[in-house]
């Protein structure tokens, strides 16, 4: 059994409405494969309002709140949960700054985005908003636990 080198920890991750309608679930899916994140759950989902609301709920005395709201539930998201060591805030760092002006080229944000109101990708931005957030879009069921075949060159 090879040991862990770091502390594992889970973020959930996913793909706004905008991004699912304009073909871009593929290229932000590859970017955390790509950089050795692993995949623990998957599905393409058609948020209900009182969900939208529940978790932005934070931000409801926000004026943006009701336009944020319909456009988390204007059609389909593509709702993951991805693990690796450091992954909570490595994943802030590849999706980029909320606003996609500010957000730095090579970020999802930054490549594929333009407009604070349709940022095409959400991040949870703690472990403990994570696991939250990971109850929250799939309760007890779709996240699945496996492990990475083992091999000397992968985690
Ligand atoms: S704030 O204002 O500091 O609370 O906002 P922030 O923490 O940066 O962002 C929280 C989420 O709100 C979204 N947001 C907006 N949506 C629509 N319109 C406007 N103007 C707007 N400003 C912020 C922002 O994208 C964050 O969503 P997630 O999905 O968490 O990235």
């Amino acid at each position: 059994q090879a040991m862990a080198r770091f502390e594992t920890e889970k973020t959930y991750v996913m793909v706004k409405p905008d991004g699912v309608q304009r073909g871009l679930v593929g290229n932000i899916i590859s970017r955390f494969e790509t950089k050795g994140f692993h995949l623990k759950g998957l599905k393409l989902f058609q948020c209900p309002k009182e969900l939208a609301e529940t978790h932005y709920g934070d931000l409801s005395e926000k004026p943006f709140f009701p336009d944020l709201v319909d456009y988390i539930v204007s059609g389909p998201v593509v709702c993951m949960v991805w693990e690796g060591p450091g992954v909570v805030k490595s994943a802030r760092k590849l999706i980029g700054a909320t606003n996609p002006l500010e957000s730095e080229p090579g970020t999802i944000r930054g490549d594929l985005a333009i407009e604070v109101g349709r940022n095409v990708v959400h991040g949870s931005d703690s472990v403990e908003n994570g696991e939250k957030e990971i109850g929250l879009w799939f309760g007890d069921e779709g996240v699945i636990e496996w492990e990475q075949a083992m091999s000397p060159w992968l985690r």
